[in-house]
């Protein structure tokens, strides 16, 4: 099939030339995100390729369908931009990629810890600068702590598991419990109750509205004093103002994000030339206590492998008329 792939940057195209050569598809690599104003590039393809932050509303959509596109392959898992009611007035089909990695986001989230505890930040600098000295580089021991996960699906059981392998104590919030996390010895517990024992907090539960700021300044009393946040999950589980005023206080004595509240202008962009405008996002970087990371817990050799595959089999099960097991419905 012709596929406009829309939003890609060098690595995807490598990725995704390399995974189909088993497939052949015929692939046309674009660089500007698909919006109103970028979707006649689309003309003439039956499928467009497309990222997180690509805008598939109705005005894009009736556009690309005018010109011929009937399936729409997110390289992502969620599908929150794009407009599915549209998309099925329109009989385009949309699939998408549930699950990639999930060792690379539970993997990234403990980079993300042993950085803060650790403070390896600091010590790279300054021992790139002769500075030896070791004030200012005090961890704690992993061992023994109290590690609270939000969210225990594919990514919070892996992240589960590896803390476990730590000798940490593990709690955990989630709707559904996982059996395979009660194995290991995971007590499940209610937000609050786990907010208030844990040492370590770690997010991997989506973002929906029932989660929309869930850390927020009233969930943030309960948080144990000098305790660690993590978000790998959504920025929009985190109140931004809130925690800024928490760590200001001491309440969050660590704080370490992959992902940010309004990350649409930053995301996946060189701007080292910019002045950039969002002041909550300055304030956070200046914070000592803060490591930031720009979205790249998924970014991993594996998982890039897998989305062009998964993407790529998606295609071939939608142009072959197969039932795809990963086509996204109407709820
Ligand atoms: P999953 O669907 O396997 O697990 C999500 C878990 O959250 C489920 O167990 C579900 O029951 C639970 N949950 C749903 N509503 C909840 C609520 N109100 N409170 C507590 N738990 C709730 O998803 P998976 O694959 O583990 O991914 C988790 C999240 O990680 C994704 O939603 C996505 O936001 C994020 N993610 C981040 C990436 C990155 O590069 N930073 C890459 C991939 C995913």
């Amino acid at each position: 099939m012709r596929i406009a792939f829309f939003n890609t940057k060098p690595y995807d195209q490598r990725s995704f030339t390399e995974i189909n050569t088993d497939h052949s598809h015929e692939l046309t690599f674009f660089e500007p995100r698909l919006t109103p104003e970028t979707a006649s590039l689309a003309s003439g393809f039956p499928a467009v390729c497309v990222f997180i932050n690509d805008e598939l509303g109705e005005e894009t959509l009736r556009a690309i369908a005018t010109t011929g596109t009937k399936l729409i392959a997110l390289r992502c898992a969620g599908f929150n931009n794009v407009d599915l009611n549209v998309a099925k007035q329109l009989s385009i089909t949309v699939v998408r990629v549930p699950a990639y990695s999930p060792y690379a986001v539970a993997e990234h989230a403990v980079g993300l810890i042993m950085t803060l505890n650790r403070k390896l930040y600091r010590a790279y600098n300054r021992v790139r600068d002769d500075n030896f000295s070791l004030d200012g580089l005090l961890g704690f021991d992993l061992h023994g702590k109290t590690v609270g996960i939000v969210g225990t699906g594919k990514i919070g059981q892996c992240f589960a598991q590896i803390m476990n392998g730590f000798g940490c104590k593990l709690l955990a919030y989630d709707v559904r419990p996982n059996p395979a996390c009660v194995d290991i010895g995971v007590d499940y517990v209610e937000l609050p109750i786990l907010l208030t024992r844990s040492d370590i907090i770690s997010l991997h539960c989506p973002l929906l509205p029932s989660t929309h700021h869930l850390i927020n300044a009233d969930s943030l009393q309960h948080v144990r004093p000098g305790a660690m946040l993590i978000n790998t999950s959504r920025g929009g589980l985190i109140d931004t103002t809130a925690v800024i005023e928490a760590i200001k206080a001491g309440r969050v004595g660590y704080f370490g994000i992959d992902v940010y509240e309004r990350e649409g202008g930053l995301l996946f962009e060189g701007l080292s030339d910019t002045v950039i405008q969002a002041d909550a996002f300055r304030l956070l970087q200046a914070f000592s206590n803060v490591v930031i990371t720009a979205h790249q817990a998924f970014f991993t050799k594996e998982a890039l492998s897998n989305i062009a595959e998964t993407t790529l089999s998606n295609i071939n099960d939608i142009e072959a008329g197969n039932p795809c097991a990963n086509e996204v419905k109407l709820a």
